[in-house]
């Protein structure tokens, strides 16, 4: 027998170097910059007044009485606590939540939710593509990519005028074909902060609905742009026309629990038999995946959303948080004519209209710390840093 001895097969240490992840190296960088004015805006978490990301109040209770009244630690199974799915469907789906060709499980936070509901899409139909608006958040075409599923890009924002690319986005929709998957940002639209607005949806829905396209809606900030309700408006109206619609949500922002990793998928199919199949190829995506979800976090929130007063509570520290977003774009837009698009937008994220070699001069003359596409964190300062941040913006920005 003939054997190749020249040939090695390639080891761990033929392995290429990766592209690091833009955003983790910012956060990485920032962490390493000892200059004590440094303000770290490219980071994706909330922020209050002082500074800081707490943990909610609320959050806090509902641990300690799962850590005094929590008997066993036992498996729970690939869908993760079915009640937390359960308490999450009259908030995420409203009118739907009784709608039984809706099911749902528990997710390692939306990147898992994402994930899983890209591989469902996959298995049955691996020529689907994603249509995918420009710009959007960096990690979703890694995750479709993953899953094996072209990425087809239609156009969502134009960063200089601040303005949603509208006719150019239906456009490309119309050009789906039946099968196909349309990517649509919930609410708080991460990196732009543009919306659609109530019309725009209804637009965007039809045509969705007319070119047999599948509603594929990442929700990973409700609460955190007008209110629970309001932000859940494209997710209603997607189940209210379309047969098949496939929901990602996330716990980590609204209960403040980000590195606990708490999410949930949904799915809606024309038929509840249809809805337990495509359950159980789910259920088979994340056994091969992660098995079981991570359960800490999920417990939490299902304690909070159990119990009517803890329920309001959230509520009541969510509205803080939004309105401190809101609060901070009012401020923001109205420092400055050129900003004033800020205020008209929503959730934690917008982009400034800067070039990289803007966005790195702030970096090292202002210890600014933005993602290079002018995308920032406009909770992710404290109050005092703020007349710093404006001032350091528009001197970039120019007279
Ligand atoms: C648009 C969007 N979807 C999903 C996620 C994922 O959230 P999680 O941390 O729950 O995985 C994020 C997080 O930044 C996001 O911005």
């Amino acid at each position: 027998m003939l054997t190749d001895t020249k040939t090695k097969a390639p080891g761990l240490a033929d392995l290429p170097p990766v592209q690091s992840d833009a955003l983790l190296a910012l956060i990485a960088m920032c962490d390493a910059d000892p200059r004590e004015h440094k303000i770290d805006v490219g980071v994706g978490v909330f922020r209050d007044g002082a500074g800081n990301t707490p943990i909610l109040q609320v959050m806090k209770q509902a641990e300690q009485r799962l850590v005094d009244t929590q008997k066993t630690k036992a498996y729970l199974g690939t869908g993760g606590d079915k009640r937390f799915a359960e308490l999450l469907r009259p908030i995420l789906l409203g009118p739907h939540a009784g709608d039984e060709r809706i099911a749902g499980l528990q997710t390692p936070g939306g990147c898992g939710a994402l994930r899983l509901g890209f591989e469902l899409i996959a298995t049955v139909n691996p020529r689907a593509r994603v249509l995918v608006g420009t710009p959007t958040w960096p990690n979703h075409p890694p995750i479709i990519k993953a899953t094996r599923l072209e990425v087809s890009e239609y156009p969502y924002y134009e960063r200089g005028q601040g303005i949603i690319r509208f006719d150019e986005m239906i456009a490309a929709l119309q050009n789906g074909e039946p099968g196909d998957v349309a990517l649509l940002h919930g609410c708080c639209h991460n990196p732009t902060g543009a919306d659609l607005g109530e019309e725009q949806w209804d637009e965007v829905i039809q045509v969705v609905a007319e070119r047999g396209l599948i509603p594929f809606i990442d929700i990973a900030y409700q609460g955190f742009g007008r209110g629970l309700e309001e932000d859940a408006y494209g997710v209603r109206l997607a189940l209210d026309s379309c047969d098949e619609v496939i929901i990602a949500q996330s716990c980590d922002k609204n209960f403040s629990v980000y590195r606990d990793r708490v999410g949930s998928l949904f799915v809606k199919t024309g038929s509840k038999s249809a809805t337990a199949t495509a359950m159980a190829h789910v259920g088979q995506r994340a056994r091969e995946m992660w098995s079981m979800p991570p359960d800490h976090g999920a417990a939490a929130v299902h304690i909070i959303l159990e119990d009517r007063e803890l329920a309001d509570r959230w509520i009541v520290e969510l509205a803080a948080m939004r309105d401190r977003i809101n609060d901070v774009r009012q401020r923001i837009a109205s420092a400055d004519p050129r900003l004033a698009y800020i205020g008209r937008q929503f959730g934690m994220f917008s982009m400034l209209p800067l070039s990289k070699e803007q966005v790195v001069q702030l970096r090292e003359h202002e210890a600014i710390y933005m993602a290079d596409s002018g995308r920032f964190n406009v909770v992710g300062m404290g109050d005092d840093q703020l007349d710093r941040f404006i001032a350091s913006v528009a001197g970039a920005l120019g007279n």
